[in-house]
């Protein structure tokens, strides 16, 4: 697969800085696009040169016309694959379509178990002892297309949203970047709601 890379973020940017830090991938981030003009995400990409657009939806009449805009903002930049790291808006059908197969999102939970915006508070306060994170593609609905990778964190009895998040982060760290670098260099298969990564990033010349 071609390899420009946007990053969608609307937070803190962990995980772009995780990105932006891969051998594979970071190189290959070109565009940072934000709903929030407040995004510290932003901040992370202009500290490595990639290039910025801030999209409030505010600005457009509705959410088809928001998507346009991001559907428009991505082809401008010559976008492959899109990877939503911490977005914390719902990509409609039209943005979907334009990336098929071509848009990775990270969720702080093992879906289908915990999905939407507050999964990690969700998890504690259901009392699960084994929440984790998803790393899968982009669909029509929300936090529910083919799972590409999947790690379990186990809940401690004294755990508290601040301890459970910064483990859970730890993960996210390290498998959206891995994961983003076997679909940038073509590793992933997907039959259906089934999808494999093949090969190793390290046969492929990529570091692990
Ligand atoms: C992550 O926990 C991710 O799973 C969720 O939003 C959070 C973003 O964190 N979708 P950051 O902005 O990357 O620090």
């Amino acid at each position: 697969m071609e390899g420009r890379v946007a990053v969608l973020a609307s937070g803190t940017g962990t995980n772009l800085q995780a990105l932006l830090e891969d051998a594979v991938v970071g190189p290959r981030v070109v565009l940072v696009v934000s709903d929030r003009p407040d995004a510290p995400a932003l901040a992370r990409a202009r500290e490595r040169r990639v290039e910025t657009v801030v999209l409030p939806p505010s600005d457009v009449a509705g959410r088809d016309a928001h998507d346009d805009a991001i559907v428009e903002t991505l082809r401008r930049h010559g976008i492959d694959v899109v990877v939503l790291a911490g977005y914390m808006r719902i990509l409609g059908p039209g943005v979907v379509h334009a990336y098929r197969d071509r848009i990775v999102n990270v969720h702080p939970a093992l879906l289908p178990a915990f999905p939407g915006a507050t999964a990690i508070d969700d998890a504690l306060a259901y009392g699960a002892r084994v929440t984790g994170v998803t790393v899968h593609l982009v669909d029509e609905e929300v936090d529910h297309g083919p799972i590409l990778a999947q790690e379990a964190v186990p809940i401690a009895d004294d755990d508290t949203v601040a301890t459970l998040t910064a483990r859970i982060h730890d993960v996210e760290h390290r498998l959206l970047p891995t994961v983003t670098a076997a679909l940038l260099q073509g590793r992933v298969r997907v039959a259906g709601r089934r999808a494999r990564l093949t090969g190793s990033r390290a046969a492929l010349g990529g570091v692990a």
